[in-house]
């Protein structure tokens, strides 16, 4: 549970927040007492989630807004800023995958068709940009805040059950959280990342139900179970919170110790069998 001594009040702005993840982000940001803006381009979805957090006595607003128009993503977050009077914290957590991974048909680099990549990299890569943009220029006129992206530990090695965009999408986020933090440090804008292991949310579709895939990475999971939203988001509201007031740059790694495992195996993988 999130310590409300340090989100009573504070303004908070969650992108993918009608499921997953982010639905669990603006959970525990709303019930410690932040107001929260919930961003999604899924319509229904995000104004059942600020219903549901409303009704849960939570100050909460629904946004409907697709990270990929960077237009739509200023307005958005001009928007927050000016009805709330401020923005103090933003989790920028949209992201997709959807496209199969180099064990699966028509995922090899042999096969992936450009629109593939592209659909991905658009909402997981140039998707933040435009968020980090558009809040890195409120928080730096207002002398401060806290970004919190969702990265993935696919975004910090090579991994075969994962697409190739994916992975590349998460890599690039990665160096741009740093990137970002180096600049906005001046400035009192704190940037980091939380880089989840596999959690079972509508983007990871069937995987810890479908018995070919989920055999795999369940070995590859020191603690043995795939993660759930709940194990992400208190580390999440740590890092964004002033609690974690000097640290910026960092990309901490939430997977039940599965990047820690460096006993990796070539078997199964296309070409050597
Ligand atoms: N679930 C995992 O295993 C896992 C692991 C590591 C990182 N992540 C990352 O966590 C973040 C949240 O994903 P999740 O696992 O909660 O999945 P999810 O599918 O439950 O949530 C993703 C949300 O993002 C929204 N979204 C997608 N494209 C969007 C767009 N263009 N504009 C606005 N909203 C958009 C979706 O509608 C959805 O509500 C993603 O960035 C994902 O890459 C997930």
């Amino acid at each position: 549970m999130a310590d409300n001594e340090h989100w009573e009040g504070r303004v908070v702005l969650v992108t993918g927040a009608a499921s997953g993840i982010g639905l669990g982000l603006a959970r525990g940001a709303a019930r410690a007492g932040a107001v929260v803006h919930l961003a999604d381009r899924d319509a229904d979805g995000v104004r059942d989630a600020a219903y549901e957090l409303t009704a849960d006595g939570a100050r909460a607003t629904a946004h409907v807004c697709d990270v990929t128009n960077g237009d739509a993503v200023r307005r958005l977050v001009d928007h927050v800023a000016a009805a709330s009077g401020r923005l103090d914290t933003a989790f920028l957590n949209a992201g997709v995958n959807g496209v199969p991974s180099m064990m699966q048909p028509g995922g090899s680099l042999l096969d992936l068709p450009f629109e593939a990549w592209r659909r991905v990299l658009d909402v997981n890569l140039d998707g933040l940009f435009h968020g980090l943009q558009a809040c890195a220029r409120v928080m730096v006129a207002q002398g401060g805040g806290s970004i919190l992206v969702t990265a993935s530990t696919a975004g910090l090695r090579a991994e075969p059950r994962v697409s190739y965009p994916y992975v590349a999408s998460k890599s690039a986020v990665v160096g741009l959280v740093r990137q970002a933090a180096l600049e906005l440090a001046g400035y009192g804008v704190r940037v980091n990342a939380v880089a989840p292991g596999p959690v079972t949310t509508n983007i990871a579709g069937p995987g810890p139900r479908d018995p070919a895939n989920a055999a795999g990475w369940q070995a590859s999971i020191p603690m043995g179970r795939w993660g759930s939203v709940d194990d992400v988001v208190p580390t999440a509201l740590l890092l964004a919170s002033p609690e974690s007031l000097w640290t910026t740059g960092s990309v901490h790694v939430v997977d039940g110790g599965a990047s820690v495992l460096t006993q990796l195996t070539a078997d199964g993988l296309p070409g050597n069998p």
